[in-house]
């Protein structure tokens, strides 16, 4: 019997962003986004799962090689957003507002590409141990 089977890699980064649509009046942004509207930046621990959903191989024994999903992450997505100013320092965010919504599809159109098409993906992100988004749901 083999059940389809998810394995997770959960990995960190810590970044500033601010929320911001430059199409409004201020006003109309510091009402919409509040205090993550701030003109300087605020900063956030975020927390990653990336989550691979396929069948067990029956040499291996492994649905993915978590060391090889754990350095694709680190060196496709860390690398990229860790310490970084997401509004400033990211391309995908030049024109992008970034909210958790929006970073967790820029890490999913990063990541999809470099698995394999037999395996579905999903991506988890925390913006804060309370507020979290899942794509694609
Ligand atoms: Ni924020």
């Amino acid at each position: 019997m083999n059940l389809k089977t998810a394995v997770t890699r959960r990995e960190h980064f810590n970044a500033a962003h601010r929320l911001h649509n430059k199409n409004w009046s201020d006003e109309q942004n510091r009402g919409v986004f509040g205090k993550c509207n701030n003109p300087n930046y605020h900063g956030h621990n975020y927390e990653l799962e990336v989550k691979v959903i396929g069948f067990i191989n029956e040499d291996t024994g492994y649905v993915i090689d978590t060391k090889m999903l754990s350095d694709l992450i680190k060196i496709n997505v860390l690398e990229k957003f860790d310490h970084k100013n997401l509004n400033m320092d990211v391309e995908e965010f030049k024109n992008l507002n970034p909210t958790a919504e929006n970073i967790a599809m820029v890490i999913y159109r990063i990541i999809r590409p470099l698995i394999e098409k037999q395996y579905e993906l999903k991506i988890k992100l925390y913006e804060t141990p309370r507020n979290f988004v899942e794509i694609p749901y």
